[in-house]
């Protein structure tokens, strides 16, 4: 369950895209907003943390749900821009790796991410450390792409160039759930949804990824620029897949809503 990514490149393609992201992230606002609603506490939250907050669009809408909101991304880019739109409701910004959080146990009742921790080296690793930045009974809410997102992008990619990795690997529902348990979390919320947007062609989609951020950093990457042959070969592959709404491209996204338990034996 860990992932070869290198977090050089995630922080770099990120902060290059801070200044269009929300022009596109229609879907995490989408998945985002339905994660806020399923919070339990009544908006009562005392001190949060979002981590991977992006352009700050959403942690905006976290602070309607807690007194203290620390927006934390390892992208400058995207904590500057968050900074300028909506530093005027969010307490303060903190540029650090969400597998190197500098903050003192049981800081926050509240942590929060919306399609970051896909980012990061080990779900269940970085469980376990969130179980400690909580405070006992405190909340931890997240989602991230599960298994079979992207697939057709996926499958297409290895049709064309069978020897590197151009698809980020994702978490099943069943791996997400053991992460959780093993942490130490009671959990209120765990599901996945499927859902599908439609392309007018591939790159319209691998544009839209683009502009996303969402860069292939995974260290099975070609490092050379994809070939004009190898590129033709994936949009053919990819047109094989063509419905009469347009070029698929899958999502399937698991949400989590867990508890630390009041009485816990760690805290
Ligand atoms: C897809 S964007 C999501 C932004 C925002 N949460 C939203 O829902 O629109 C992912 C964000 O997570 C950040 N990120 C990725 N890996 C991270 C890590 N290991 N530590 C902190 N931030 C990370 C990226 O820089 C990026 O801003």
């Amino acid at each position: 369950m860990t992932n070869a990514i290198d977090k050089k490149i995630v922080a770099q393609s990120f902060s290059r895209a801070a200044d269009h992201y929300d022009d596109v992230a229609h879907l995490q606002r989408e998945v985002g907003a339905e994660l806020l609603a399923l919070l339990p506490g009544n908006r009562h939250y005392r001190r949060a943390l979002d981590i991977g907050c992006g352009t700050g669009q959403l942690t905006r809408h976290l602070c309607e749900y807690a007194a203290h909101v620390t927006a934390l991304d390892m992208a400058p880019g995207m904590l500057d821009f968050a900074r300028i739109h909506h530093g005027d409701v969010i307490a303060d910004f903190i540029c650090a790796d969400a597998d190197a959080l500098p903050f003192a146990p049981a800081s926050f009742d509240l942590v929060f991410s919306n399609f970051a921790l896909q980012w990061c080296a080990s779900l269940p690793g970085l469980l376990q450390r969130l179980h400690t930045q909580l405070q006992a009974g405190g909340i931890l809410a997240f989602s991230i792409p599960g298994e079979n997102t992207l697939w057709e992008l996926k499958q297409s990619w290895q049709q064309a160039d069978p020897s590197h990795v151009h698809v980020n690997p994702f978490l099943t529902l069943k791996e997400v759930e053991a992460a959780i348990v093993a942490a130490g979390f009671e959990i209120l919320h765990l599901g996945q949804d499927r859902r599908t947007l439609y392309y007018a062609n591939a790159r319209a989609l691998t544009s839209e990824l683009k502009t996303l951020g969402a860069h292939n950093a995974n260290n099975g990457r070609s490092t050379h620029l994809t070939g004009k042959q190898r590129v033709a070969a994936f949009i053919t592959a990819y047109e094989t897949l063509r419905t009469a709404e347009g070029l698929p491209a899958s999502w399937n996204i698991i949400s989590v809503i867990v508890r630390k338990p009041v009485l816990d034996r760690s805290s």
